[in-house]
């Protein structure tokens, strides 16, 4: 009887960021800041919030400083200390997960998110685990992982994503849903496509970027097979699975907000920042007296 806890989230953050140059020239586009926190701490915060204790993080080139910023950084600790800055330092270290907690592991080659998962099997072992795709960030309480873990507990395991309704014309971003009886949050999954035409999508509930996963994915992943964009697709992956358990779309009550894109990025700092009681006084003025023109 498998462990009925999710307790390991995988974090993909092998991508090259290439929508966010030359931003994400030196820096990993999960660095970039939404207000004062990079995009990747979001996901982490969400994750610890829904009971996760391991966190994994499948990084590749050039994403070295991600590992820096989940580890002590000395010498800025001291100079805090020193100066007795301790809401600065209380920032830095109340974001530090547990001794232990974070693992790392490369995705040598890009070859799809399916294959960024696999890369993380060694890492998860045999038991359900979390996928969180950092660029979708999700701002709400309960969190949208928690929300899902809850939902997972209820319906007794199998496989749970998060999905969302988005207009028809987008439904070649995404994961889509072919959907079956909906009870509430939790709608039955029959059918998945990766990123149809609008005229193929079998609806318009879309997967975001949560998943929690049994360990029978990795057999699935193993196969290898290129799907859409010739990527080896978890989505794939997880329709194979369909008919083999209980297979759930969880609607969260969270806002999601797109940060691989620019304008998702961007409103992203807006409704953080709009949230923030320190610094959405000043940003409402400055919203207020923007002329946008049309
Ligand atoms: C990935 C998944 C897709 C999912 C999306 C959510 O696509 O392949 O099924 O709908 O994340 O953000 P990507 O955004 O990596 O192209």
């Amino acid at each position: 009887m498998p462990a009925m806890r999710i307790r390991k989230a995988v974090f993909p953050v092998a991508g090259m960021g290439t929508r966010f140059l030359p931003a994400t020239k030196a820096i990993p586009k999960e660095m970039l800041p939404v207000v004062d926190k990079p995009v990747i701490q979001y996901g982490v915060e969400e994750a610890r919030e829904a009971g996760i204790e391991q966190f994994i993080f499948v990084t590749g080139r050039g994403k070295h400083v991600i590992e820096d910023h989940f580890d002590h950084a000395y010498e800025l600790e001291a100079l805090l200390t020193a100066r007795e800055k301790t809401r600065e330092l209380h920032s830095l270290l109340e974001s530090l997960p547990n001794t232990g907690s974070v693992s790392f592991t490369r995705q040598q080659k890009p070859l799809g998110l399916g294959h960024a998962v696999l890369c993380a099997q060694h890492l998860v072992g045999n038991e359900p685990f979390a996928v969180v795709l950092p660029d979708d960030l999700m701002v709400g309480q309960p969190g949208a992982l928690r929300q899902m873990v809850d939902a997972w507990r209820v319906i007794g395991g199998g496989v749970v994503v998060a999905a969302e309704e988005k207009p028809r014309e987008e439904t070649q971003r995404y994961g889509v849903i072919a959907p079956g009886v909906s009870r509430g949050a939790v709608t039955e999954v029959l059918g998945l496509v990766e990123k149809p035409k609008p005229s193929a999508a079998p609806s318009n509930l879309c997967i975001i970027g949560r998943y929690i996963l049994p360990p029978e994915i990795f057999a699935e992943l193993e196969r290898r097979e290129r799907g859409a964009g010739n990527e080896i697709q978890l989505t794939d992956a997880m329709a194979r699975l369909l008919g083999k358990m209980p297979f759930h779309a969880v609607t969260t009550t969270c806002a999601r907000y797109d940060c691989g894109d620019k304008v998702g990025f961007l409103q992203a700092n807006l409704a953080v920042g709009l949230a923030r009681q320190d610094i959405a006084p000043a940003l409402k003025r400055i919203v207020r007296a923007l002329d946008v023109g049309d």
